[in-house]
């Protein structure tokens, strides 16, 4: 299966199998029953399903309090043991920004508090952390992320979704996306991308973006002198895709370039066989940095890549095999 509505997956992360579904229309009705602001979460995917979370509590930014007393210990437990497990793959394949950030923020022993995680954030880079209700709509997300303000779900899942959960919790969300964005440059690709974001809904070009945010901040892998590593969301968050991103036969590792990611679709539903590969977070900055539109007008004559097809020409990395 390939993407079904790139918006949606936009912010709606594949955890464990990549099922990605699309989430386009929230709507919220307020305590006093009026709709000032558009309410309840009415489209999930093919299912149906709606988004978990409460969003009662949500404000019109879609930000909430995240209530870190409320949780119990069996949830701090499993919290404990999801990044013990995650932590385990990632020596010598996630990439050292990461391990490195990751490791300074002392989470490993119970869900973090944001707050309290927000105030070192600031110092590095000027982000902070927004706790959310779980999916929001696009607008709110890039208006967040432009904001330097990185949207995080207050809930975590349930025992029996350890390995596997269709959306994104406050686990896959913080030890996915929170380290890298201590580091400097990324940050501001992030912000960046948030601003990037609010101009393409107004250009028919958020296919394409979510093409990028998929490709690199979700399932990016990243050329060091170590060898190739992982800066992906979607795969360190992962308990089993950081070795299948790396050393798989049966995936192909493509040297990134914009346009060609713009027009390659993704799978939802099962490990990526292709991944694109930055040679630093200074290369990604600097290729979404020029005006996208002219680029998205040019994109919108040419048909798609299908996902998984390697172009002649391309530079592969073959150097992980294994
Ligand atoms: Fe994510």
């Amino acid at each position: 299966m390939t993407e079904k509505n790139p918006l949606g997956s936009l912010i709606a992360d594949t955890i464990e199998a990549h099922e990605r579904s699309a989430v386009t229309t929230i709507s919220r009705v307020e305590p006093d029953g009026s709709a000032a602001v558009a309410a309840i979460p009415t489209t999930y995917g093919s299912s149906d399903r709606p988004p978990r979370g409460d969003y009662s509590s949500a404000r019109a930014d879609y930000v909430c309090d995240q209530n870190w007393p409320g949780y119990t210990p069996e949830q701090h437990d499993r919290y404990r043991r999801l990044y013990a497990d995650r932590i385990a793959h990632l020596p010598g394949l996630a990439c050292d920004e990461f391990l490195d950030a990751l490791d300074a923020m002392h989470a490993a022993d119970a869900i973090p508090d944001l707050a309290k995680i927000s105030v070192s954030l600031k110092k590095a880079t000027g982000w902070t952390l927004a706790p959310v209700p779980g999916l929001i709509p696009e607008d709110a997300f890039f208006a967040l992320l432009a904001a330097r303000r990185f949207p995080i779900t207050v809930w975590l899942r349930e025992e029996d979704e350890f390995n596997y959960i269709v959306e994104p919790d406050v686990f896959h969300d913080f030890f996915g996306h929170v380290p890298l964005l201590f580091n400097p440059i990324f940050a501001d690709h992030m912000a960046a991308f948030g601003k990037g974001g609010q101009k393409a809904a107004l250009l028919d070009g958020l296919k394409y973006l979510a093409r990028i945010y998929w490709y690199t901040i979700e399932f990016g892998l990243i050329d060091t002198p170590k060898g190739l590593r992982i800066y992906g969301a979607g795969i360190v968050s992962s308990g089993s895709e950081p070795e299948h991103a790396l050393h798989a036969r049966e995936a192909t590792r493509v040297a990134f370039d914009l346009e060609r990611i713009m027009r390659s679709e993704y799978k939802i539903d099962t490990f990526q066989s292709t991944y694109f590969v930055i040679d630093s977070f200074k290369q990604l900055f600097e290729a979404t940095s020029p005006d996208f539109a002219p680029i998205y007008r040019r994109l919108q004559e040419l048909p798609s890549h299908p996902a998984g097809v390697v172009l002649p020409g391309e530079k592969i990395f073959v150097a992980n095999l294994r």
